[in-house]
């Protein structure tokens, strides 16, 4: 992990909040730097106001990867790969986990707080943040992103 990686970005909405605090202190506790974008309550919001932060700041290069939550996590996936450069990952087991980096250099991890447990998410989160993009074939695939235009 490099010293760019070291630091995440990290939101969620109403429905993640207890998980999204859990994961900030367990990514401190590793030696992270985490930006928490909110929101800083359990009180009703919605979904897309703090998933466009989180993509924002990756899809503009200022962080490189990034951590969103949301009850289900489809909302937060819809809404973060709306935004170039963003390849968000659902994740809710280890092996789509390591699959996200290894072939989709994933750089939002994206978690369905009503879906998985704190302790298998902490798991996601380390394996997610600990393996490295393949490279070689995948490039190649992940370069066709930005050739495909759906209009024409
Ligand atoms: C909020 O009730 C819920 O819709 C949201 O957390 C998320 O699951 C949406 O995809």
């Amino acid at each position: 992990m490099n010293d760019k990686d070291r630091r995440i970005v990290i939101g969620s909405d109403h429905a993640a909040f207890q998980m999204k605090e859990k994961i900030k202190s367990f990514l401190e506790e590793q030696g992270l730097t985490v930006e928490d974008v909110g929101p800083g309550s359990e009180s009703s919001v919605d979904y897309p106001d703090f998933g466009k932060r989180v993509a924002a700041a990756v899809s503009s290069g200022e962080f490189s990867r990034g951590i969103l939550m949301c009850g289900t996590g489809l909302g937060m996936s819809m809404v973060a790969n709306r935004f170039p450069h963003v390849r968000a990952a659902l994740c809710g087991d280890l092996f789509a986990a390591r699959m996200s980096r290894e072939h989709n250099d994933a750089n939002i991890l994206v978690m369905g707080g009503r879906v998985i447990g704190d302790v298998l998410a902490m798991a996601v989160v380390k394996t997610w943040l600990e393996t490295p993009f393949e490279g070689g074939r995948h490039s190649l695939r992940l370069e066709k992103f930005d050739t495909i235009h759906p209009a024409s």
